[in-house]
């Protein structure tokens, strides 16, 4: 492992300069993401090189050199450039998992747009909400999604540019605008945006426990701390052939999923489909996958499967497998070992934080159920909950927080600084989530700390689940909290009450569902609704959803009067 160094070492002497310079930011005053992806790559010989391995859900296989990303990202980047969008606009990706993703949002850093990848299975609201928010000019989208936008043209009048990348001969309605990357000139020249270090980059949307999703915007040199967490974390060398299992419509399939391994010239494959142990184990035979990121629900599901199908796959390229999103549990951890001879490395950060900024370091002795440790130019402690100082009692509990200086740190949520600024006390970035830190520097993750829900890695927040609910004639008030899943770590449910001349009902109980279900994404769909007469409130009136869920979690309540602090 000597490419990585080990753990103590680096930690010890590491600063970001080291890693700007392997990766020669800066190089001829070019700071740009789209350029370190590909055009970098290309001029350092490796154009032949395979850069995307993409296999679609139907089993039909293409692959993407680095000169071809470098040409087709060049096409998409002089598209947006010939309709009319301007550097800083915002450009959403709205599709599923096919190369016209990955390819466009390397395309709009290359014209100096900011990327907003949205999640393909987000129903209307969802979408509105973040398209609204961000005052998005144009959007990238297929076929299968376009309906979506169609509805919800009216109410957004900035979103001039509504793009259809496979609309082959099927007609567009309106303005709409077919743009087919493969029947295009090639460009081989584009004149890549100057970007410089803190131009904004990537923006992506994430939910709070209250108010609406909120945009974290990232900046260029985000791509710092991504290549070198990518090579160190990740363990990625030129021979590896890597896949992320994360939709880059949340945080994990951009950095991870293109940024990560593209800067680092190495072969990432994608498969687009959801999850299906048959056919991910036989993904990763086909394609002899190397280097695995995935996640604690995926492996949970794969262990419902056994050891068995592990058996009737050749796995033997796998050499090291990491896991985000959610805590990964030392059974996960003891269960890899036993199926695929390796453990899982926790590793932990958020959108918010651009790139993983805890984790076992390969290398490191793993501590089954803990996450790890800081990574090198992380300087990461636990916080007390009143006073915001580091607690250094090893054991204890406190708020997870961050020295802020790491280049792929959000600057900002989108129109929301005073959000922003709250996150910060006493010079320590604050990141939502409990721990405790044992004598030899491990964290140990306890839970979040604030209302918003983790189902399968994905986090939703009650608020828009709440005001879907609300919008139901029968809904005076409601709560939406996680209660625990056995794959998913938790799953959303809804505690009801109903306005007079309501009677709870099972028809009442599915109506209410179906109403919901056209509103949300599937993530945040309640699995369970129970009608209750009142919902616990501060004095102030604010629903205690904590208490709520302490019940569903079978936790002793406690000192309630904590609770009712506003
Ligand atoms: C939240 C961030 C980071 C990419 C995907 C999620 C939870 C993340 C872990 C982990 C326990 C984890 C935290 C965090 N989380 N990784 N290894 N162990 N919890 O990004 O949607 O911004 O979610 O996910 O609660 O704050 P995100």
């Amino acid at each position: 492992m000597s490419h990585i160094g080990s753990y103590d070492e680096r930690y010890k002497n590491f600063n970001w300069t080291i890693a700007e310079k392997e990766l020669d930011y800066g190089n001829n005053s070019i700071y740009n993401i789209g350029y370190y992806c590909s055009d970098r790559i290309c001029e350092k010989g490796l154009g032949n090189r395979r850069a995307l391995i993409w296999q679609g859900f139907t089993g039909e296989v293409r692959t993407f050199t680095y000169n071809d990303i470098r040409i087709y990202s060049n096409c998409f980047a002089t598209f947006l450039k010939e309709v009319g969008v301007r550097a800083q606009e915002r450009v959403c990706i709205f599709m599923d998992r096919i190369p016209e993703l990955y390819i466009s949002f390397l395309g709009i850093l290359k014209m100096g747009c900011i990327a907003q990848p949205l999640f393909s299975a987000f129903g209307e609201e969802a979408l509105l909400t973040r398209l609204d928010d961000a005052k998005t000019r144009a959007i990238l989208t297929t076929k299968k999604h376009i309906h979506k936008i169609r509805r919800l043209r009216a109410q957004l009048p900035e979103l001039t540019k509504v793009i259809v990348v496979d609309a082959g001969d099927k007609p567009l309605e309106n303005d709409e605008i077919a743009f087919d990357m493969d029947n295009v000139p090639n460009v081989d020249h584009f004149d890549i945006f100057k970007a410089n270090r803190d131009v904004p980059s990537v923006l992506h949307y994430t939910s709070g426990t209250t108010g609406k999703p909120k945009g974290a915007l990232h900046v260029h040199s985000s791509i710092i701390a991504q290549y070198i967490t990518t090579k160190w974390v990740l363990d990625l060398t030129a021979d590896d052939i890597y896949w992320c299992t994360a939709d880059p419509g949340w945080v994990t399939g951009t950095s991870y999923g293109i940024i990560g391994p593209w800067s680092n010239g190495i072969t990432q494959a994608v498969y687009d489909i959801g999850f299906n142990a048959q056919k991910w184990y036989a993904f990763i035979e086909k394609h002899k996958i190397t280097v695995w990121y995935s996640a604690p629900t995926a492996i949970r599901l794969l262990m419902k499967e056994g050891t068995e199908l592990v058996q009737k796959f050749d796995l033997s390229s796998l050499r090291h497998l990491i896991s985000v999103g959610e805590p990964l549990n030392a059974e996960a951890v003891l269960w890899s070992e036993q199926a695929f001879g390796k453990p899982f490395h926790d590793s932990y950060w958020q959108t918010e934080t651009g790139s993983i900024v805890i984790t076992n370091y390969p290398g490191m002795k793993i501590k089954p159920g803990s996450m790890g440790k800081p990574f090198p130019g992380i300087i990461a402690t636990v916080l007390d909950q009143q006073t915001f100082e580091p607690i250094r009692k090893p054991g204890s509990v406190g708020l997870i927080a961050l020295k802020p200086g790491w280049p792929s740190m959000f600057r900002t949520y989108w129109n929301n600084k005073e959000i922003y600024d709250s996150k910060f006390k006493n010079d320590w970035y604050i990141c939502g989530d409990r721990s405790s830190i044992d004598d030899e520097g491990y964290f140990w993750f306890v839970g979040r700390d604030d209302d918003v829900i983790n189902t399968a890695g994905h986090l939703v927040g009650p608020f828009e689940i709440e005001s879907a609910l609300l919008e139901h004639e029968a809904v005076a008030e409601s709560a939406a909290v996680g209660k625990p899943d056995p794959i998913n770590l938790e799953v959303v449910k809804a505690f009801i009450a109903l306005k007079p001349g309501y009677e709870p009902s099972d028809d009442l109980m599915i109506n209410i569902m179906n109403f919901v279900r056209k509103k949300l994404s599937p993530l945040a769909m309640p699995q369970e609704i129970e009608f209750v007469d009142s919902l616990p409130k501060t004095r102030s009136g604010k629903i205690m959803r904590r208490l709520l869920r302490a019940q569903e979690w079978g936790e002793d309540i406690g000192d309630t009067s904590t609770l009712e602090n506003d």
